[in-house]
């Protein structure tokens, strides 16, 4: 049976000049592979294979760290996107604090190389220079420098493995696995990322974990003299684990 393509799907793939694409050719894969972008944040990101394709939920990331440079009036933020994939996160926080003329120190990494190659070509793309943006490649923050941030970001796997073959084939069967695949309960590497959080986190700093939508605050190891809430997403459900210190 061919496939029935939503109104986004047709508009993304006629915006993107694939007007008169034969669209049983396209198979299961979703459009952003087609052409090689995506939107997050009305900002227009290059994605392939091997980034993750951004989620409309995870905008909210950004919206809250916003939020917290400004009530806690951090002039020049130092901010750590974990697990950047295509760099969504931490080049669309970029764009709106060089909008609000904030400077910042921003580090990006992935376990990924080709990912990071993907969000190098974004940063170059969406804003004006690289300064004070660094790349890396690394495990969680295991090739970090050791300097605290004020704001860590990070949307890691958090996939539960055995719902990963239930998942719609556009994803399953085109998306990264090393994506999507959180572990046996989905917070394996959330949780591992958490104990590093007391080397690397300002003391009045905030660490923004996405979560699965089944996740609930007992699933996670808060590290001692930490605090976390959960809070949910534009659908209503949970979404975004938000740990900082005890004050
Ligand atoms: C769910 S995707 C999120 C990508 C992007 N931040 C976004 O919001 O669209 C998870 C990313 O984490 C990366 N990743 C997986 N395991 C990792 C690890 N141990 N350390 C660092 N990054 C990892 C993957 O390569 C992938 O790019």
């Amino acid at each position: 049976m061919s496939r029935v393509f939503s109104a986004y799907e047709l508009n993304h793939l006629k915006n993107n000049g694939f007007k008169d694409i034969d669209t049983d050719s396209i198979g299961d894969s979703p459009v952003e592979y087609v052409t090689g972008h995506a939107e997050f944040r009305d900002l227009d990101f290059l994605v392939n294979p091997s980034t993750l394709i951004p989620r409309l939920e995870s905008e909210k990331i950004v919206d809250l760290a916003l939020q917290f440079i400004s009530q806690e009036n951090i002039s020049h933020p130092a901010i750590a996107d974990v697990g950047t994939g295509s760099g969504c996160l931490g080049i669309s926080l970029a764009v709106s604090l060089s909008k609000k003329q904030i400077p910042y120190t921003i580090y990006l990494s992935d376990i990924s190389e080709e990912a990071l190659k993907i969000a190098g070509q974004n940063a170059d793309n969406l804003l004006s220079s690289r300064v004070n943006l660094f790349f890396q490649t690394s495990s969680l923050m295991t090739n970090y420098p050791k300097i605290r941030f004020d704001v860590i970001l990070a949307n890691l796997p958090y996939i539960p493995s055995a719902n990963i073959s239930t998942l719609d084939s556009s994803v399953k069967d085109f998306e990264p696995v090393s994506a999507l695949d959180g572990g046996p309960d989905g917070t394996h590497f959330i949780n591992l990322l958490l104990q590093e959080i007391p080397d690397y986190l300002n003391s009045r700093g905030l660490a923004i974990f996405e979560i699965n939508d089944t996740h609930a605050i007992e699933d996670f190891h808060i590290p001692n003299k930490f605090k976390a809430e959960i809070k949910n997403d534009t659908n209503d459900v949970p979404r975004f684990l938000l740990v900082n210190p005890n004050q």
